[in-house]
């Protein structure tokens, strides 16, 4: 999003408010947003409230004076590097839909080259109606981006698809958009997250993971053109868009899972913290606190990696190495031992890196011998370096 260039146009519905947020969460990510409002947007949200997030005039009167008004909708249109609606009213789509251009965003619209992404948001009968679902259907076929809305409760009472989705979600796919597609055609497979092994009905055995770099790898992944299939032991984190989320508890769940998907999956990448051991047998019911000191025999579970890399055949198979001492050490011997292409070692423990930040501070091991130590940063950019690297070096 760095220095991108992105047109929000926000149109008059209730869930414009919603559109301040996706405004505030692209100018973090560093990108230069200017808003342009319908008439009717601007009595739902003051137009100052745009203005002081981004920084820039709100266009919204194709007549306005001073410099350079009159061809402000050209230049905005040349400039743009992403155009996003949102909300994308009936009213808007319709016009787009029909090339009609009668007002200051409709004419900026007419007159951009840029990509789109469309997010309507109105009533669930008017969203379901004959001439909306015409004129959406005309605009995928121009090659508009739409986002399906999200149902639910709507302001005017009624329940079903209208909602505009979250922020965080249009940004994504705003994102997504701008990113080349250099993982299209391959398929991704992640696991992410702790596994638990269940002691008793109430109890397991577990790790801190928080899933987040799995989770990053595979939204990179999707962004990148890729077909993602992401297994996932128990965290709090919501499913991602348009990624095949399976959820599992057990390492023995993450590997039958795993092994079903294996075949058609050709960049395998195991951020997943897999419980290696596993109570020998499992209660029926709760344990009792009747004796004063108990002993759990555990056994060991499958090293699903290891068993991958036994197996692979043209796979790319990448594995994570959470170590407190000697990270080379110990990496190394893992990406040997499991025969992998690679694998991305980090010391856990401290509060830059490891289970729970949003950062990581990591060094890439390859199988040629080599390594490529990073300073900490966000998961987000890991992701993408390291599948920057897989390209590079193994597609
Ligand atoms: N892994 C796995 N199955 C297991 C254990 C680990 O697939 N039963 C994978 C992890 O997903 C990770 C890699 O192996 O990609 C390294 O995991 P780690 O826990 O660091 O290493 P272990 O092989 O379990 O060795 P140790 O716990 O002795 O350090």
């Amino acid at each position: 999003m760095e220095n991108k260039n992105i047109v929000l146009c926000v149109c008059g519905g209730i869930a414009a408010y919603k559109s301040v947020e996706l405004l505030r969460l692209l100018v973090k990510q560093g990108a230069r947003v200017k808003v342009i409002m319908t008439q009717s947007a601007k009595k739902f949200i003051a137009p100052l409230t745009f203005e002081v997030i981004s920084g820039h005039s709100v266009y919204s009167d194709l007549f306005e004076t001073g410099q350079n008004a009159s061809i402000k909708h050209i230049d905005w249109a040349d400039k743009a590097d992403a155009v996003v609606v949102a909300p994308a009213t009936a009213n808007i789509i319709g016009k787009m839909a029909n090339g009609i251009a009668d007002d200051a965003m409709s004419t900026f619209i007419l007159a951009a080259k840029a990509p789109f992404l469309l997010a309507p948001s109105m009533n669930t009968f008017m969203y379901e109606s004959i001439p909306v679902q015409r004129n959406l259907d005309t605009l995928e076929n121009d090659g508009i981006i739409i986002m399906e809305p999200d149902a639910g409760e709507l302001a005017c009472g009624t329940s079903g698809p209208g909602r505009l989705p979250e922020p965080e979600h249009i940004a994504g796919r705003l994102k997504s958009l701008l990113t080349p597609k250099d993982l299209k055609g391959q398929t991704v497979l992640v696991t992410a997250g702790p596994t638990q092994e269940y002691i008793d009905p109430v109890r397991f055995i577990s790790n801190p993971s928080s899933g987040k770099m799995g989770f990053a790898i595979a939204k990179a992944a999707e962004q990148r053109g890729a077909q993602v299939i992401l297994i996932t032991g128990p965290v709090h984190l919501p499913d991602p868009h348009g990624i095949l989320t399976l959820k599992v508890k057990t390492a023995k769940e993450m590997g039958e899972t795993l092994f079903e998907h294996m075949t058609h999956s050709n960049i395998i990448i195991k951020t997943a913290a897999v419980s290696d051991y596993t109570p020998l047998d499992k209660s029926e019911q709760k344990i009792k606190k009747i004796k004063s000191e108990m002993l759990l025999p555990l056994k060991k579970n499958m090293d699903i990696l290891k068993k991958i890399g036994a197996q692979k055949k043209d796979q790319i198979l990448i594995g994570f190495a959470a170590e407190t001492e000697q990270l080379e050490k110990h990496a190394t011997g893992k990406l040997i031992k499991k025969n992998l292409d690679m694998i991305v070692g980090n010391i856990v423990g401290t509060e830059s890196s490891g289970f729970q930040s949003n950062t990581n501070e990591v060094t890439f091991f390859y199988k040629d011998g080599t390594k490529e130590p990073f300073e900490s940063m966000e998961k987000e950019a890991v992701a993408h370096i390291l599948l920057d690297r897989i390209i590079e070096k193994y597609l």
